[in-house]
C-alpha cells in the first residue's frame, strides 16, 4: 500500500518507536492518528505532525478502542492502516510472575492489539483494501531468561497475526508483523518488573540498540510491501 494521503491509527504514539512511526509517516503525506494515554505527548506530536489527530485512549480498555476507530472515521472518513505498537515490557523469572501482572501484561499486548484489529477491520473490508502492522518483540525468536511474561504475549501475537493474515487476505488486507532488536526508548523503565530485574540496554558482546527511527523505516517498509514478517534481530556471526 502506497502511504501518501493514508488514514493510519498508531498506537502508543506518545513516545519511543510509535511516535518516530508517527512522524516519519506523516512526513510521507498520511493522515495520522495518535493513540496513546499521555494527552500532554499527544498534543505536542499533533501540533508537531502536520494533519493529524490526537485520540487520548488505554487500549487495556475495549470501550476506548472502539471510540478511537469510531473518531478516526468520524474525522478522516476511512481508515486504511493500523500500526498495534502500544506494549509494556515485564521483567520477571517464571517462579516469580504474578498473574495479575500477567493479566495486565496481556490485556495490552495481546487483547488490545487483537481488539483495534477487530474495531478495523469491517471498514478495511468495506473499502477492499487496508494495512495492519502488529509490533512484536524479537524476543520471541529467543530464549531469554526474565522474558518469559513479555515474550510470551508477543508470541501468542505472532500467531494471532499470522493466521489473521491467511483469514484476511481475500479481502484484500495485509497482515504483517515486525520483529524490533533492542530499540532506545523508554520500555525498560516502563516495564513491570523494571526496578527488581531491569535488563538496561544489550549486553556486553551485543550489538548496540537500534534507533527508534530505525524501527519506523521498518514498519514503513512493511505497509508497503505487504510481506508477512521482518525481523531486526542482528544476525550472529
Ligand atoms: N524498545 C525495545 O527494545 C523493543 C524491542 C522489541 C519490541 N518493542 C515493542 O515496541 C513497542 C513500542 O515500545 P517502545 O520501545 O517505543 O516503548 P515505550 O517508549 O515504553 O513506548 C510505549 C508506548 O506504548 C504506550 N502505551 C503503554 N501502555 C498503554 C496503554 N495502556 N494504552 C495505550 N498506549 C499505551 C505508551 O504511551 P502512554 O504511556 O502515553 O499510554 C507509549 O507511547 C512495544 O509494543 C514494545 O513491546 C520494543
Amino acid at each position: 500500500m502506497r502511504i501518501d494521503g493514508k488514514v493510519v491509527i498508531v498506537t502508543g504514539a506518545s513516545g519511543g518507536i510509535g511516535l518516530a512511526t508517527a512522524r516519519l509517516l506523516g512526513s510521507r503525506g498520511a493522515k495520522v492518528v495518535l493513540a496513546a494515554r499521555n494527552e500532554e505527548a499527544l498534543r505536542a506530536a499533533e501540533a508537531e505532525i502536520p494533519g493529524s489527530l490526537a485520540v487520548r485512549s488505554d487500549l487495556r480498555e475495549a470501550g476506548d478502542i472502539r471510540a478511537l476507530v469510531e473518531r478516526t472515521v468520524e474525522h478522516f472518513g476511512r481508515i486504511d492502516c493500523l500500526v498495534n505498537n502500544a506494549g509494556q515490557d515485564f521483567n520477571a523469572p517464571v517462579e516469580e510472575i504474578d498473574p495479575d501482572d500477567y493479566r495486565s501484561i496481556l490485556e495490552l499486548n495481546l487483547i488490545g492489539a487483537l481488539e483495534a484489529m477487530r474495531a478495523v477491520i469491517p471498514h478495511m473490508r468495506r473499502q477492499g483494501e487496508g494495512a495492519i502492522v502488529n509490533v512484536s518483540s524479537g524476543t520471541t525468536k529467543m530464549i531469554l531468561t526474565g522474558s518469559a511474561g513479555y515474550s510470551s504475549s508477543k508470541a501468542a501475537l505472532n500467531h494471532l497475526s499470522l493466521v489473521a493474515r491467511e483469514e484476511l487476505a481475500p479481502d484484500g488486507i495485509a497482515v504483517s508483523v515486525i520483529y524490533p532488536y533492542i530499540t532506545a526508548t523508554d520500555l525498560e523503565r516502563n516495564a513491570i518488573g523494571a526496578d527488581e530485574h531491569s535488563m538496561a540496554g544489550p549486553p556486553p558482546g551485543i550489538p548496540p540498540a537500534d534507533p527508534p527511527e530505525k524501527v519506523a523505516e521498518a514498519i514503513l517498509n512493511l505497509i508497503e510491501s505487504g510481506e508477512a514478517e521482518l525481523s531486526l534481530v542482528p544476525r550472529r556471526g
